[in-house]
């Protein structure tokens, strides 16, 4: 596998195309993701159910293996999921609330990790909002808001309309010391910076696979942390939220030991299939080496940027800069900006009012610069 990224270049074809800086939305595939996919499915088209218990133990070890090693974590306390949305309403749904209780959340954050604690509303669940400063999310903010009724504090590692980025260990260690569980969304996060969930104490945390991570729409990883799987118990249940038995009629709904217990049924396996090319590019470049590839990306488009006379929205601390970079022009619409960057090819978003490019690990300088010659 390649160490070098120029090497994975050839494997996206996007890049004959488009200058693609929208990775933050949803990634392009490589063509070794879409083979992955292509092969599993013409596993079925050949031999129908016949692998079935061979894809259940791969997908339950082998895959699973690769993906804890990405971020750290134990295959034990993996579950598939279809995206992130589903892993956060595994937690918002599975705690035991009991009216009174509140969680913690911040004011800009997707609606993803909003409509599910909105929708606890009629168990008596209330939120505190934790308010941004100028894109940032304080831990004193956080810190100032958690109360002896305070269950969960669940938020962003990264924040999609600005990039900012928490401090995960010190935000775990916060929650930790508060006796409160931490909730992050990651999918802003995993495939463009490095994770280690050895060294902070995240209680559960999810990303969809269909951005940094470059894997098919429709994937996604819940983690569990294995001391936190207590507090919550399956909501959606199924076949397979207990030992897979061949034998349906012996009802017996003891959860599986591991965090497999929240995947109800049949997981999407083309889609994971995808997931785990997707997953081996990431570990054979090393995650620290992409953070630090995509984060080089970024100061060239940020130098250029301001040498053009933009201003840069995204959080500039130490430590809170991540794949998203957030500009505005000082006087024109980005819709405008938008549609001529797109007649030539050079694919962006606009989030809250502003341009946001996510440049991943299979862009290069070329294209930023690319991008900076087209800006008016
Ligand atoms: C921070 C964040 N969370 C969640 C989502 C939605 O992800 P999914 O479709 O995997 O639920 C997005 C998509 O833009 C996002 O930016």
């Amino acid at each position: 596998m390649p160490s070098d990224f120029r090497q994975i270049y050839d494997d996206f074809p996007i890049k004959r195309q488009f200058v693609y800086l929208n990775n933050a939305s949803i990634g392009a595939l490589s063509t070794k993701v879409v083979g992955a996919v292509t092969r599993f499915l013409e596993d079925v088209r050949d031999h129908g159910r016949l692998h079935y218990p061979d894809w259940c133990q791969y997908a339950d070890t082998t895959i699973k293996e690769r993906v804890s090693e990405l971020i750290g974590a134990d295959k034990s306390e993996i579950a598939f999921v279809k995206n992130t949305t589903e892993g956060i309403l595994i937690v918002a749904n599975g705690l035991d609330w009991r009216p009174g209780d509140n969680v913690v959340i911040a004011d800009i954050e997707y609606p993803s990790n909003v409509y599910c604690w909105m929708n606890l509303a009629r168990r008596g669940v209330s939120i505190k909002w934790v308010k941004a400063r100028e894109g940032r999310i304080l831990l004193e903010d956080i810190d100032a808001l958690i109360d002896p009724r305070t269950r969960v504090v669940s938020l962003s590692a990264v924040q999609f309309s600005n990039g900012f980025r928490l401090d995960l260990e010190r935000l775990g260690a916060l929650c930790q010391s508060r006796g409160v569980l931490l909730n992050l969304d990651a999918i802003q996060w995993v495939g463009a910076l490095h994770l280690d969930l050895r060294r902070c104490h995240v209680d559960f945390l999810s990303f969809g696979g269909h951005k940094w991570l470059l894997a098919p729409i429709g994937t996604g990883i819940f983690y569990c942390r294995k001391d936190s799987m207590q507090h919550i118990h399956p909501h959606n249940v199924g076949y397979h939220s207990v030992d897979k038995s061949e034998d349906h009629m012996d009802y017996d709904l003891t959860f599986r030991p591991n965090a497999g217990r929240f995947e109800e049924a049949l997981v999407n396996f083309p889609g994971v299939w995808g997931l785990e090319a997707a997953v081996e590019l990431h570990l054979a470049l090393g995650a620290e080496n992409e953070e630090r590839y995509i984060l080089g990306l970024y100061a060239v488009a940020k130098r250029g940027l301001e040498a053009k006379g933009y201003q840069i929205v995204s959080p500039q601390g130490e430590g809170e800069v991540s794949g998203i970079l957030s500009f505005r022009h000082p006087t024109l619409q980005p819709e405008r900006i938008a549609d001529r960057l797109q007649a030539a090819k050079i694919n962006l978003a606009i989030r809250g009012g502003n341009l946001r490019i996510s440049p991943s690990v299979y862009n290069d300088e070329a294209e930023i610069r690319r991008l900076l010659e087209a800006l008016p």
